[in-house]
């Protein structure tokens, strides 16, 4: 049975560590189901691990339908996530709702995810009251990457601390069902868990949140590049990937490949009138 909401709660009440992962297509999501996790976010990290861009703002609604549905095709029993793109809810509580509508209807997700704090409550509130479960985010959006800067550790002086508390108190008193906590000190990450009653998932956020999330690709090293200092490498398939496809291009060069094994026979008399009769049955042709 795919798990919801409710079982989130449950294993914040219950002290289970929740495990989540990013996913986008059928290997991901084929995966993320094998492992067993309890939450998968198609989220707008497609942007750059799917689609090769630096940050997630140029990622579409209609990209994340089309992800999002083929995570939900192929997985069964966790929750998934449908991450609401950059200006896809920040313009007002109606855009969000009927873009969060959109979303959840044409994919199957379960639940949508929005970045922002105090000032997005009521954007939350409206869509949850319609009934649609929505994921907080706050700490480092990569949404607001210019704002920000760059991608930085967010809440590590004594005002925007204080901002980051007050922000997850809004999101959960608006009706959010979890709340990503997205590159903050462990301190803080520990400090926002114990004070909310509903979970956090932490990204660079410490060992104390109610859960984990990751993206897949950055577990694996999959792309080149800059590998987030909170992820672990868990197995360098990346590497892997590159160099068996140099090897399967020399075998191919070289004639090492395929071998008889990779090959398929045919009967030895139909091989034979083939070769005595031709294309059209007639000797001679
Ligand atoms: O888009 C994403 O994958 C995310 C996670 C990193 C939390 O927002």
């Amino acid at each position: 049975m795919r798990k919801t909401i409710r079982d989130f709660q449950t294993m914040k009440e219950e002290n289970q560590p929740i495990a989540m992962i990013t996913a986008y297509d059928a290997m991901t999501a084929q995966v993320a189901q094998a492992a067993d996790v309890t939450g998968i976010l198609v989220g707008d990290s497609l942007g750059t691990v799917v689609q090769g861009h630096d940050t997630p703002i140029p990622v579409k609604l209609e990209h994340i339908i089309y992800h999002a549905s083929i995570v939900v095709r192929l997985t069964q029993t966790p929750l998934v996530v449908g991450d609401m793109p950059f200006m896809t809810y920040n313009v007002s509580p109606e855009q969000a709702l009927t873009n969060a509508g959109m979303l959840v209807q044409e994919s199957g997700v379960g639940a949508v995810k929005m970045e922002g704090g105090e000032h997005l409550a009521p954007t939350i509130r409206r869509v949850v009251e319609t009934g649609i479960p929505v994921m907080g985010h706050i700490g480092l959006t990569p949404q607001s990457v210019h704002k920000m800067g760059g991608m930085r550790v967010q809440g590590k002086d004594l005002d925007t601390a204080r901002q980051l508390l007050r922000d997850a108190e809004a999101v959960q008193d608006a009706g959010a069902f979890a709340i990503v906590l997205e590159g903050v000190p462990a301190p803080l990450g520990k400090m926002i868990t114990e004070k909310l009653h509903i979970p956090t998932i932490g990204i660079g956020a410490g060992p104390h949140c109610s859960g984990q999330i990751q993206v897949f690709h950055d577990l694996f090293a999959l792309l080149d590049g800059h590998i987030p200092r909170h992820a672990k490498q868990y197995a360098p398939l990346g590497k892997m990937m590159r160099e068996g496809l140099a090897e399967y291009v020399r075998d191919v060069q070289t004639g090492a490949f395929p071998t008889p094994e990779n090959s398929f026979t045919m009967k030895a008399d139909v091989l034979s009138a083939l070769q005595t009769n031709g294309a059209d049955g007639r000797a001679g042709s």
